[in-house]
């Protein structure tokens, strides 16, 4: 029996929450490990659409204990918004149900104006980020300046971290021209949060362990996707905290060991979300039809999503990166009834074919996508539950897609809806 991860293998919203939560049905306890707000993960459950962004897509599941791990960035406020959202949709959210580790870091609203005002100054060069304060409270994390979880139950701490934090940023908020950071009122803002946020805190290192030793399934929860990766995506295009299965055990705080098998999550098209290189993107009528098809627009933002054929450079790259096992393969049913599609087998650039996305950030911007074209299918496989129900030449862009990016489809995704979904090989018991 192993505990799988999962992770998303392309630039995000590949239907990690989906995935998530079909696979969560026989796991004890489902913990995120990195991101935090920015992400958008959807639930479609009978009639019930769930929208979670914090909260480990676990919540949706009775009995189950739900994490938020160490390396989550976690806006406190956030939170609680969210707590009561789903507790409005008839969520049973409780302490109990619930995790946030004590070492946890929190995005302050400080963060926000940060990741707001730097995102204005850049201009044309912008990242197009989520705007909820992710990069800046993992500068503060990385710059041992963080306010943790736990300092909100010892003021005196809470205090000398305040003002320190006021103290660093408040001489940057002056050069942009921003309103400064009142030490005080952040102080007495913490406080007044604090009581509602400390009962769901504790040690997730223990609660895993114990977990672990008592042979219950733990099910890591990826945010963003490999290619979004801070060391092994389209720097600086990407977001500020690793999103590869290592993250997984670093962020939960267990070994490395604990995880057995990592599910990459893609879609059978490409998507991407915000700025920065992306060589098979369509701006014309596929392109369009696409994003129509398949809902294409940001969960988090409302933005619509850049959308293009299959990347399988790219994902054979964040299979190897990422420590990818098997794939979950979702939104097959957008493709239905196109006469032929393209697979990305290839680029080149200044001449030469390159099997890999380059490093440089010019060179990526640069690479052109050489492309396999194959048949398509007319009849309709949204909503297929068994590998019967699929057309031979679906079939067949399911196999060449395994070839090219050296990785089994594990698992296949025919609509939003929980139950439509094939399982191949199942990940708990398939090992590494
Ligand atoms: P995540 O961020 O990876 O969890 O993905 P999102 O939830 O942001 O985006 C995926 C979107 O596609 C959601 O609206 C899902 O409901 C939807 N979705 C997931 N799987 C499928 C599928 O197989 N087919 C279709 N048509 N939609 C899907
Ligand atoms: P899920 O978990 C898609 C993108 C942003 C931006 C970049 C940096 O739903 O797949 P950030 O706010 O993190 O500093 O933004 O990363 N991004 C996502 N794109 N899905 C996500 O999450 C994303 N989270 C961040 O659009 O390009
Ligand atoms: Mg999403």
């Amino acid at each position: 029996m192993s505990n799988v991860a999962v992770i998303g293998a392309q630039w995000g919203d590949e239907g990690k929450g989906k995935i998530v939560d079909w696979l969560s049905e026989r796991a004890d306890v489902v913990v995120r490990f990195q991101g935090g707000h920015n992400a958008g993960h959807t639930l479609v459950i009978g009639n019930q659409t769930y929208k979670l962004s914090l909260m480990p897509s676990g919540v949706v599941r009775p009995g189950k204990l739900a994490v938020i791990g160490s390396g989550v960035v976690v806006d406190p406020w956030a939170f609680l918004d969210e707590l009561e959202r789903l507790r409005a949709q008839g969520l049973v959210l409780e302490p109990g149900d619930l995790l946030v580790a004590e070492t946890a870091c929190l995005i302050l609203p400080v963060h926000r104006r940060l990741d707001q005002a730097r995102e204005a100054a850049r201009g044309d060069r912008k990242i197009g980020t989520t705007g909820r304060g992710i990069g800046p409270a993992y500068e503060d994390k990385a710059g041992r300046r963080a306010v943790r979880v736990a300092d909100l139950a010892e003021p005196e701490t809470l205090k000398a971290k305040v003002s320190y934090l006021a103290e660093h940023h408040n001489a940057y908020l002056r050069g942009l021209g921003e309103a400064e950071i009142d030490p005080a009122e952040l102080l007495a803002e913490l406080m007044a949060i604090a009581p509602r946020i400390l009962p769901f805190a504790g040690r997730v290192w223990e609660r895993l362990d114990q977990a672990r030793l008592a042979n219950k399934r733990i099910l890591f929860e990826g945010a963003q996707a490999v290619m979004l990766d801070v060391d092994h995506g389209t720097y600086p295009f990407v977001t500020s905290s690793n999103t590869v299965a290592g993250q997984a055990a670093t962020g939960a705080g267990i070994g490395p060991t604990a995880i057995g098998y990592v599910l990459g999550i893609a879609k059978a098209y490409t998507t991407r979300v915000g700025a920065g290189p992306f060589p098979t993107e369509l701006q014309d009528v596929v392109g369009r039809t696409l994003g129509e098809r398949g809902h294409e627009f940001g969960t988090v933002t409302g933005r619509a999503r850049r959308c293009g054929w299959f990347d399988a450079v790219m994902v054979r790259q964040a299979v190897k990166t990422g420590g990818i096992n098997g794939i979950a393969l979702t939104k097959l049913d957008v493709l239905d009834g196109f006469k032929t599609l393209k697979v990305c087998t290839s680029y080149r650039l200044d001449g030469s074919t390159l099997d890999h996305f380059p490093a440089a950030q010019g060179a990526q911007s640069r690479v052109e996508p050489m492309y396999e074209t194959v048949d398509g299918w007319a009849e309709s496989t949204r909503g297929a539950r068994s590998w019967a129900q699929l057309p031979a030449n679906a079939i067949k862009y399911i196999r060449r897609i395994e070839e090219l990016i050296e990785a089994p489809v594990a698992l296949l995704s025919t609509s939003p809806e929980r139950d439509d979904t094939i399982l191949v090989k199942d990940p708990f018991t398939a090992g590494p």
